[in-house]
């Protein structure tokens, strides 16, 4: 009799450990790329939904960037379609800036859009502000989230390096390099303005590594009568050509260029870099990060850790909570400002 009792019970937990582990087990995972788009983001997809699909999960793809998710509107992602997007710029889901999102209504539609899809986990690849929306989504809804950084600010705590800022440097070197040429023969002072919204990530690792005369960061403020005596040293040694790289945070760059000439007297001219940094081909460094972070982003979900973005610290790569990265501010290496001084004589 206790045999037939005992036996049925372990019978009941068995089948209820089952359903209960079948129902809380990630089936479907989502991905989203949001914000300024940076090379990288194609190969990062790539990377999540081929892991995913090697664990036996279904991938799914919201389409311009969290308005894909308010509108419902997402492609199936697998690892034939997204075959052939390794090396591409750009976002193959495309992207926005979407003012919907940061309405508390534009969210609610958002975790509407998780539900009805049984999307159990979202990988959100984007900056700053998409993060940041990932870990206000991430407070109204159950579905376990996890942010990769892409930007090619560079501008995100709890990572050493982001997608797309090695190629964002990469494609202002081949510029600044060729405007070097013409700046030599004509003995020219160029204002070479660089993105990175409000910080000097890039600025400071273009400048450092084309050798500028001067680099102008949002972090520091800078002074005409130091940046004219600079060039002024530079010409007594016999350099009578420099460039001085300028992050677009520090200001009007033209403003800046006219006062030089003013104060200075000689001729300098002004070239934006602009949106080309944004696109290109990714570079080595660019997808191998987003290979490494896709795959520790798919591992995060299935060990049930949501409100994390994945990261690099000291080379290695990390996680950390969402809630870290958005109170705190990476900091600039100021040394190395210093440095590119030293080198730049
Ligand atoms: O955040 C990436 C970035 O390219 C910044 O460097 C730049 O300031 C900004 O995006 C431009 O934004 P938008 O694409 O909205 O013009």
């Amino acid at each position: 009799m206790w045999i037939y009792i005992i036996a049925g019970y372990l019978f009941f937990v068995e089948w209820q450990v089952l359903l209960l582990g079948d129902k809380f087990a990630m089936k479907r995972i989502a991905l989203v790329t949001s914000g300024g788009d940076a090379p990288g983001m194609n190969a990062a997809i790539r990377a999540v939904t081929r892991v995913a699909c090697s664990k036996g999960l279904e991938v799914i793809g919201f389409e311009r960037g969290w308005d894909g998710l308010i509108s419902n509107t997402f492609r199936e992602l697998t690892p034939r379609n997204v075959g052939g997007i390794l090396h591409v710029g750009g976002t193959i889901l495309r992207t926005s800036r979407s003012p919907e999102f940061r309405k508390p209504e534009g969210r609610k539609k958002a975790v509407k859009a998780l539900e009805v899809n049984d999307v159990d986990g979202l990988v959100v690849v984007g900056g700053d502000g998409s993060l940041r929306g990932a870990l206000e989504l991430s407070k109204i809804s159950d579905t376990l989230i996890v942010g990769i950084p892409a930007t090619i600010d560079n501008d995100v705590y709890g990572t050493e390096e982001t997608i797309g800022f090695d190629t964002a440097v990469n494609t202002a070197i081949g510029e600044i390099d060729k405007i070097r040429d013409t700046a030599n023969s004509h003995e020219r002072i160029f204002v070479v303005e660089v993105m990175g919204r409000t910080r000097g990530f890039l600025a400071l690792t273009i400048g450092l590594t084309v050798g500028a005369e001067v680099i102008l960061v949002p972090e520091v403020e800078y002074n005409l009568e130091s940046i004219v005596h600079t060039l002024e040293v530079n010409g007594a040694k016999g350099k009578k050509s420099g460039i001085i790289v300028a992050a677009e945070g520090i200001g009007d760059t033209y403003k800046l260029l006219k006062a030089i000439e003013e104060r200075a007297g000689v001729e300098v001219r002004l070239s934006v870099t602009g949106y080309a940094q944004r696109g290109g081909n990714p570079t080595a460094r660019s997808r191998l990060l987003a290979n490494l972070f896709g795959e520790k982003a798919v591992d995060l979900l299935l060990q049930k850790q949501g409100n994390m973005m994945v990261g690099l610290e000291e080379g290695k790569v990390t996680s950390i909570g969402l809630q870290e990265v958005t109170t705190n501010q990476k900091q600039l290496d100021l040394t190395l400002m210093k440095l590119a001084q030293t080198l730049a004589t």
